[in-house]
């Protein structure tokens, strides 16, 4: 998990997905682990509940990528935070087909009448905000397609605020690049990074509002200087298109 270089993953399946950035890095040292957060409702649940209840089209072409991403990184018998896990379609999977612990969280409240009549089982799933902080420390930070995280990346990029334009004009900055100066993850994400274990992996997809970063020629550097703040180190960036 030491490599800084940008590796292909093995085969093409997540291409299946549109506009999907894959994003996984290594977090270098260890820090203290999150208090408890409270008002959270704590489900115990079978990990396919919520994905049987409404089956995902793509279903098989998320199990052919969780089980590459876990044969990659070795993501096995690990403690795994998911932050807005919806319908857990890619945790369930983590979970079986890697023998993982997984918390989940979601402030979804239409989420809670179906994890109510959930068999008791092994996956945690937690109706709450992602924004509290949790007991305990992990393995792997999870998160896909996160609501806060890709609105503001999306702000950034498209429609950015009056400082972000003021300050790339006096550095003449293209005012459509990316401001090298704004981390790309939400805060919210890199306080959870906080509780994650020595060689910890942070593992963020991007689909809703993907931003291209080959066209943001300034987005890989303030993603490493991001994770740079937080002792993290950037493993490895996919970008795909269908
Ligand atoms: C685009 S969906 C992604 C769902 C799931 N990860 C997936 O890929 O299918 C965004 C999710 O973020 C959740 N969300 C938004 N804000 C949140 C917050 N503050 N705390 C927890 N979850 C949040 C939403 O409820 C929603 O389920």
């Amino acid at each position: 998990m030491g490599a800084r270089t940008l590796l292909p993953l093995p085969s093409g399946n997540l291409a299946a997905i549109p506009a999907m950035l894959l994003i996984a890095m290594s977090r270098a040292t260890m820090t203290s682990a999150g208090v408890c957060g409270n008002n959270m409702a704590t489900y115990y649940v079978q990990p396919d509940w919520l994905a049987q209840r409404a089956i995902h089209p793509k279903d098989e072409t998320i199990r052919v990528a969780i089980e590459q991403l876990i044969e990659r990184y070795d993501i096995k018998n690990r403690n795994i935070l998911s932050l807005g896990s919806g319908f857990a379609y890619e945790e369930r999977h983590l979970v079986e087909l890697g023998k993982n612990r997984m918390t989940a969280i979601d402030n979804n409240k239409d989420i809670e009448p179906i994890l109510r009549k959930a068999p008791t089982g092994e996956m945690i799933y937690i109706i709450g905000d992602a924004r509290k902080k949790l007991p305990g420390s992990f393995d792997v930070l999870y998160v896909s397609s996160l609501l806060p995280d890709e609105v503001r990346r999306h702000q950034i990029a498209s429609n950015p605020s009056w400082l972000d334009r003021k300050a790339k004009h006096g550095f003449g900055i293209d005012p459509d690049q990316w401001p090298i100066w704004r981390g790309p993850f939400h805060r919210i994400i890199m306080r959870h990074v906080r509780a994650l274990n020595r060689g910890g992996l942070l593992i963020v997809q991007s689909y809703a509002y993907s931003l291209d970063p080959h066209f943001h020629k300034h987005y890989l550097s303030a993603l490493r200087l991001q994770l740079r703040l937080h002792r993290m180190v950037l493993l490895e960036i996919h970008s795909f298109v269908q």
